[in-house]
């Protein structure tokens, strides 16, 4: 059968009159599974998870204090919710499973509907089981607009993954609660994806300026990352303006969850080609290619302005109480014991049920809160990291400026890079009311341990 004009657009006026849920709407945001090219041509596709058919699971773009209004239709075969990472967010909105919503189980849905307050890069991703469905691919990017944004010629969102994949099937390996991967490092893929695809291309003019929005999604890799025939400066660090953009002229660190929006021109010649960069001990290798190709229209900029900033509390360090968070255990130091619920166990019954690392002494989100703030407080946080590892350590619903080692205030972030043996010092102002967690972003380490959480009322 065809149809006819006059019947498509019969069939199209009747949708338009149909209640907006009734229809398979664009605000559905559906959890399901789906295949994708993730390796190389030539390699078989990989069996995925994602939010609507696809990964990265579709941009969320909105104005800066827009609403986001999203139902979760799980068609997995696990229990999920959606955490939107970054977001200074309504408690109840915020996804976490036993502390702000209960999981929602296959075949059932949820209404996300929050405000964005900052303008930014953020992104959103599972948060039950994480160390699983964040690396089967769910996850996506979420992207606040500033009312009046810098001035470039191409906005490109990259988002880096690393999996681990059968190169003989192309399948996920599905190791994740690996002891030996979550006692170390955590879980290391073997290929790295941008935006779900290996070595993307994105066509670039010499002069261009360009704003990259970098999100890095994976499980545990912290990258070097580095710029090849395009310069400028790092604008945002976590989504929030750098008061002073920074120049990039070396590499720059992106651990789990991180994120960093850059300003650059394309400084090289046409005809060849520039790039994106992560750097190993052994060389490194290119992440995204930018072939360019003639001149843009306008010449080489000069300089850059800082974004603009977004409404975020005064900090006032003065009389803030320091509270002290041990981070212990791993391979190399492994926990002599500590507490899961009322119990404290020894380090070698800990490991036999998956739990290397502690928090303060606690193996797993303690019953009470790690802090119990009165709203519109602040907070020094003192992270000491005992372990033979680096940690990413995220608080939910609210960003924290770091103290430098010269007790001066640094960046606004959400996620802080402790590297091993070392202390990092941040300022939180507890300003919105809710049950918050508090955890390592290396997902593995967070499902073994590395979970706390503070309330603020
Ligand atoms: Cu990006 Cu607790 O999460
Ligand atoms: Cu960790």
């Amino acid at each position: 059968m065809t149809f006819t004009r006059r019947q498509f657009l019969q069939s199209a006026a009747a949708l338009a009159v149909l209640p907006h849920s009734a229809r398979a709407s664009s605000s559905d945001l559906i959890a399901q599974t789906a295949m994708q090219q993730i390796a190389p041509n030539g390699f078989p596709q990989t069996p995925v998870w994602s939010y609507g058919g696809g990964v990265p699971g579709a941009e969320i773009r909105l104005p800066q204090g827009a609403r986001v209004q999203r139902r979760l239709v799980n068609e997995l075969p696990q229990p999920t919710t959606v955490h939107w990472h970054g977001i200074r967010i309504d408690n109840a909105m915020d996804g976490v499973p036993g502390l702000t919503q209960d999981v929602i189980a296959p075949g059932e849905g949820f209404d996300y509907d929050f405000v964005v307050p900052d303008a930014g890069t953020y992104w959103y991703h599972a948060h039950n089981r994480s160390v699983e469905q964040v690396a089967r691919g769910l996850y996506g990017p979420l992207i606040v607009e500033e009312a009046t944004g810098p001035d470039v010629d191409q906005d490109l969102t990259l988002m880096l993954d690393d999996w681990r994949l059968d190169p003989d099937t192309g399948h996920i390996v599905e190791d994740f609660d690996n002891g030996h991967d979550q006692s170390h490092a955590g879980r290391l893929g073997n290929l790295i994806s941008v935006n779900g695809q290996f070595d993307p291309v994105f066509p670039a003019r010499r002069h261009e300026r360009l704003r990259l929005r970098l999100i890095n999604a994976s499980n545990a890799r912290i990258y070097d990352l580095a710029l090849d025939g395009v310069a400028g400066w790092i604008v945002a660090l976590d989504g929030m303006p750098l008061e002073s953009p920074l120049e990039v002229e070396d590499g720059f660190p992106l651990a789990p969850a991180q994120r960093a929006d850059l300003i650059v021109d394309v400084t090289a010649e046409s005809d060849t080609v520039a790039g994106l960069i992560s750097r190993e001990r052994d060389g490194g290798f290119g992440l995204v290619r930018f072939p360019v190709s003639g001149n843009s229209a306008t010449t080489a900029r000069s300089g850059v302005v800082p974004l603009p900033a977004n409404p975020l509390a005064q900090v006032v360090l003065d009389g803030a109480p320091v509270h002290r968070m041990t981070l212990q255990g791993g391979a190399m130091r492994w926990l002599e014991s500590a507490q899961l619920g009322d119990t404290q166990l020894s380090g070698r019954e800990l490991a036999q049920l998956g739990r290397f690392w502690a928090l303060n002494g606690y193996a797993e989100r303690p019953l009470d809160p790690f802090l119990d703030a009165q709203r519109g407080s602040a907070h020094r946080i003192e992270f000491v990291n005992e372990t033979a590892f680096p940690h990413a350590m995220h608080l939910h619903g609210h960003h924290f400026r770091l103290i430098l080692p010269d007790g001066s205030l640094g960046p606004w972030r959400d996620t802080v890079l402790v590297e091993r043996g070392q202390t990092r010092e941040i300022v939180l102002v507890a300003d919105n009311p809710g049950d918050w967690l508090l955890h390592c972003h290396m997902l593995g380490h967070a499902a073994s341990g590395m979970m706390s959480w503070f309330r603020v009322t």
